[in-house]
């Protein structure tokens, strides 16, 4: 009478333990996918190519942009950058780059080649070529990429930190 009972119990017992395996096989996987995006730290500085500098004139402003992905949790978020590479002289560390985000309420800039300033769409702001305020509501003048590289194969790098 017994017998019978233990059978069932032995056979109880092994369900149990095969299916806490396969749930624990299946569910460990699962539940790391499921919490790896809350613990993954997005980069928030990085060398950005920009072109190869020999393609850049000399003296006039040579546009760049970008686009950046910042991840929090499970958002993802594309944020747009931009600028100008300015060589000053042959010298490949002779360079200012600007920012073309607009130091007002971050309007993109544009380059006027016949009036030789950068002009902000939004509120009709105008930029000196060194990125000095000349005109409009902006507080201060553009703000400049101040770190930045040129690899063995002549590619400009600028530094980008994120805020
Ligand atoms: S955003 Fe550029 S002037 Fe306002």
């Amino acid at each position: 009478m017994t017998e019978p009972a233990s059978r069932r119990d032995f056979i109880k017992g092994v369900t149990a333990i095969v299916g806490g395996l396969i749930t624990t096989v299946i569910g460990i996987p699962t539940i790391a996918y499921l919490i790896d995006p809350a613990l993954r730290e997005s980069a928030k500085e990085a060398w950005i190519p920009v072109g190869k500098l020999e393609d850049m004139p000399l003296g006039t402003p040579t546009p760049f942009s970008f686009t950046r992905v910042q991840v929090n949790g499970w958002e993802r978020t594309a944020t747009s950058h931009g600028g100008f590479v300015i060589r000053r002289s042959e010298n490949p560390e002779d360079l200012l780059i600007l920012n073309s985000r607009c130091t007002h309420l971050a309007c993109t800039v544009n380059w006027s080649e016949n009036d030789k300033v950068y002009l902000c769409p939004c509120h009709d702001a105008k930029f000196g070529q060194q990125g000095e305020v000349l005109d409009g509501p902006p507080p201060r003048p553009l703000d400049r990429y101040e770190e930045f590289r040129v690899t063995e194969d002549g590619i400009l790098e600028i530094f980008y930190k994120e805020g």
